[in-house]
């Protein structure tokens, strides 16, 4: 299979899922449909003029960034440039102080509290520690995020969960405490857990940073196949140039306080 960033299907409309709300749930989801039919374009990710601080340190300066629906993306530079730093604007974590930045019709600088939990709906997120409940089995890792944005009905949080456990290749894997298992299963339980809520956006912060070569692969082939299936966007975190050449796709470098668009060859 040749696996060049990742073709855009048309992709299916979540209806179902939206039954899955209480009625105070469904006031906000129909809000964030019209959110996004207002925007009435391809755009997911937005940023114009950002410029993106830590504290008082201006860390990422001038950041103009577009990104498509259904598009893969790879972030490089070393460690410490701001890769983390911009994901964390994309999901609320950092405030946006200067410039423009929208996010699945979400708007940046008008970001409340109230509204984070909402883009962070919109958004899956994936980590290079995997950040698992470790307390708990992989079924019930999963539910406690489906409880918490909401969802109350258990057959549908079961067959929800089933879905996305099939998905990353976790099938009938339910049970299984995340500590007994290996880094590549737990970071495909990390991606199934960003999945749960059908996200049109998945920010992943080197996602194979924890994993060997041959779990890397693994991992990266499931990201693409994601991608493709459902046209789900990726930005993704990296300093491996090495997954760069043998999957190629969108790069974006981040060098001296600035973002800069180059190829995969070029990496
Ligand atoms: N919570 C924080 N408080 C203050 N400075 C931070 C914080 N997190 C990161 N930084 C600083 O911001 C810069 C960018 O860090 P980061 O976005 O984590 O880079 P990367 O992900 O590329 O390694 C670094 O200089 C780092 O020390
Ligand atoms: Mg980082």
């Amino acid at each position: 299979m040749i696996l060049n960033g990742c073709s855009n299907y048309g992709q299916p409309f979540f209806y179902k899922d939206y039954a899955r709300y209480s009625v105070f749930e469904i006031i906000f989801v129909t809000n964030e449909l019209m959110m996004d039919s207002d925007s009435n374009s391809n755009n997911i990710v937005s940023l114009k003029q950002a410029n993106i601080y830590q504290g008082n340190t201006l860390v990422l300066n001038n950041v103009n960034l577009e990104v498509d629906k259904g598009e893969f993306i790879y972030m490089i530079g070393k460690t410490g440039t701001g890769k983390s730093s911009l994901l964390k604007t994309l999901y609320g974590e950092l405030y946006l102080n200067e410039g423009e930045g929208n996010v699945a019709g979400f708007d940046l600088k008008d970001l409340t509290w109230q509204k984070i939990p909402l883009l962070r709906r919109n958004l899956g997120i994936v980590f290079q520690d995997f950040r698992l409940l470790t307390d708990r089995d992989v079924y019930h890792n999963l539910e406690f995020v489906l409880k918490a944005t909401g969802w109350k009905d258990k057959a549908l949080m079961k067959e929800k969960i089933e879905n996305v456990l099939s998905k990353v290749g976790l099938k009938n894997k339910g049970n299984k405490m995340t500590y007994e298992m290996s880094g590549g299963e737990q970071q495909r339980v990390d991606i199934a857990r960003a999945l749960l809520n059908n996200p049109k956006l998945i920010l992943a912060d080197e996602p194979t940073g924890n994993l060997d070569p041959d779990t890397t692969d693994e991992i990266m082939q499931l990201l693409f196949n994601i991608c493709r299936d459902y046209q789900t966007a990726f930005i993704m975190a990296t300093h491996d140039y090495t997954i760069i050449q043998k999957y190629p796709a969108r790069v974006v470098r981040i060098e001296n306080g600035m973002v800069k668009e180059i190829s995969a060859a070029g990496v």
